[in-house]
C-alpha cells in the first residue's frame, strides 16, 4: 500500500456530512494532496446501481439480508476498483459513509448480528480499515429540521432507509456512539449541531491525528 490516507464520515440522517465531506477535500488539495472523493453505496457505475436499487425503488424493497449483502457487494467494487488503487498511487481518499454505517444501520438499526457484518465486510473490503473516521453527532431534532430543509430545497421526499421510523434511527445513533468507543484510535466524535464553520474546526482539527 502506498502512503495515500483513508478518511471516512460516518453519522445517522441530516448530520452534515456532505457539507464537511467538500470541505475537507477543498482544504487538503489547497495544500497539494490529491484527493479521492467518493460515497457510499455508490462510486463506481456498478456500486450507484445498486444505491438506486436500496434507496429509491418500491417495486421490490431488498429485505433486511438483502440489503446487507447489496450494500457489502456496493463495498467490495469500491474497495478493488477505486479506493485501493487510489491508496497504492499515493492519493488520499475520503469516502462519506462506510463500514461503519453498516455496523449502525444494519447491526444496531436492522437487528443483524454484528459478528456476521464484521466478517463479511472484513470480506468485501479485504481487510481495508480507514485511517480516521469522523463521526458526526447531531440531536434528532437538528438532524430531523436539515432533513426537510433539503427535502424542500431539492424537491425530494425521504428515501425508504429515511423513512424507517424514529426508533430504528435512535437505534443506529447509539450504534455508532459504541463503535466509537470500541476504537478510539480510528473513530473521532464531532459534535455536529453547531454552524457548518464550527463543525468544521472540529474537523479540520482532529486531522492532526493522522498527519
Ligand atoms: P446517504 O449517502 O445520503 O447518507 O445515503 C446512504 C443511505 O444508506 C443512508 O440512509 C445510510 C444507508 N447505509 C446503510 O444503511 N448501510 C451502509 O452500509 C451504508 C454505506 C449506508
Amino acid at each position: 500500500m502506498g502512503n495515500g490516507k483513508f478518511i471516512t464520515f460516518e453519522g445517522g440522517e441530516g448530520c452534515g456530512k456532505s457539507t464537511q465531506v467538500k470541505r475537507l477535500k477543498d482544504a487538503l488539495e489547497a495544500e497539494g494532496i490529491e484527493v479521492v472523493l467518493t460515497r457510499e453505496p455508490g462510486g463506481t457505475w456498478l456500486a450507484e446501481q445498486i444505491r438506486t436499487l436500496i434507496k429509491d425503488q418500491a417495486e421490490d424493497p431488498p429485505c433486511d439480508r438483502s440489503e446487507l449483502l447489496l450494500f457489502l457487494a456496493a463495498r467490495a467494487q469500491l474497495v478493488k476498483t477505486v479506493i485501493r488503487p487510489a491508496l497504492e498511487k499515493g492519493v488520499w481518499v475520503i469516502s462519506d459513509r462506510f463500514s461503519d454505517s453498516t455496523l449502525a444501520y444494519q447491526g444496531y438499526g436492522r437487528g443483524l448480528p454484528l459478528e456476521v457484518i464484521d466478517i463479511a465486510n472484513t470480506f468485501a473490503c479485504e481487510n481495508l480499515k480507514p485511517d480516521l473516521t469522523l463521526l458526526l453527532e447531531v440531536d434528532p431534532t437538528v438532524a430531523a429540521a436539515r432533513l426537510a430543509g433539503r427535502e424542500q430545497a431539492t424537491n425530494t421526499t425521504a428515501d425508504r432507509i429515511e423513512r424507517a421510523g424514529s426508533e430504528f434511527h435512535a437505534r443506529l445513533r447509539r450504534g455508532f456512539v459504541e463503535l466509537a468507543k470500541q476504537e478510539p484510535w480510528r473513530i473521532v466524535p464531532i459534535n455536529a449541531n453547531g454552524t457548518p464553520d464550527e463543525v468544521w474546526n472540529e474537523v479540520w482539527k482532529s486531522l492532526k491525528r493522522i498527519r
